[in-house]
């Protein structure tokens, strides 16, 4: 397996073929404090792999690409630490749409096709004062694997009907996702990562179903605010504001 030829992302990579969390590894290398950011821990079989909201991640061994990128990115203030999941969400976006038109962002980080999940993304940050001192960027991509047990999940090879080189499509989505935080690590184009958030932004440009204080609403993605809190504008025409991750539910 060589490198990406990318600046950052994946200058170093540390293979496992089998491990517990690759976030959790990446955790353990970044307090031992001797890494360099961009170095990636991947695996071919993660044995206890961790979601969102506490749940768990699964994937077939061997099958899909499971790793963690540690960045350090010690230019952005706490109260911006939403870019980083904007800017990884934007990066495997344009990867997955290099494949399939119908790929959009679900709020706050999931990608999808055609409505259904493709990649998940779980991001661990620390702090030091009022900045970022290190970003674990957890990823599970879901590539050459033809059956899920959750009827909402798919892959690269269930949409497009071919077989992936795995090492391959690591290299080409490395690229992706170091162009974007090249982008990011410049603060000059804030506007246009946000613009190109919200415009593939699941909900944005059309009414989706979510549920919200055990209530089942119609409306679309108004706002995601600076800190990635989501408003959302009701059929009815009110608006809820400034909504967590474990205040809203989405409905298929
Ligand atoms: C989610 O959608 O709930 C996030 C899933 C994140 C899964 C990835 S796989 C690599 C990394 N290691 C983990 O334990 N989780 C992330």
């Amino acid at each position: 397996n060589s490198l990406p030829d990318t600046l950052i992302i994946g200058k170093k990579v540390i293979y496992l073929p089998t491990c517990h969390s690759t976030n959790d590894i990446a955790a353990e290398i970044v307090h031992a404090g001797l890494f360099s950011e961009g170095t990636i821990v991947i695996t071919d079989d993660q044995l206890s792999g961790r979601g969102q909201r506490g749940t768990k991640w699964v994937a077939n061994p061997g099958e899909n690409l499971t790793f963690s990128i540690i960045l350090a990115p010690q230019f952005l203030e706490i109260d911006n630490q939403f870019l980083i999941s904007q800017t990884i969400a934007l990066g495997i976006r344009s990867y997955v749409a290099s494949y399939l038109a119908e790929t959009q962002v679900k709020w706050p980080n999931d990608i999808q096709v055609n409505g259904k999940k493709i990649c998940g993304i779980l991001i661990e940050n620390s702090i030091q004062g009022a900045n970022l001192k290190s970003s674990i960027v957890g990823i599970g991509l879901n590539v050459n694997q033809l059956s899920f047990e959750n009827s909402f999940a798919t892959s690269l090879s269930t949409e497009t009907e071919e077989a992936f080189v795995l090492s391959d499509e690591f290299q080409k989505l490395a690229r992706h996702i170091d162009a974007y935080y090249l982008r990011l690590r410049s603060r000059k184009q804030d506007k246009e990562l946000r613009d190109e958030y919200l415009n593939n932004l699941y909900g944005y440009s059309n009414d989706v179903k979510f549920s919200y204080q055990e209530r089942i609403y119609s409306g679309r993605v108004s706002a995601v605010s600076k800190q990635g809190k989501l408003s959302v504008r009701l059929s009815t025409g009110e608006e809820i504001a400034d909504l967590g991750l474990k205040e809203i539910v989405w409905i298929k």
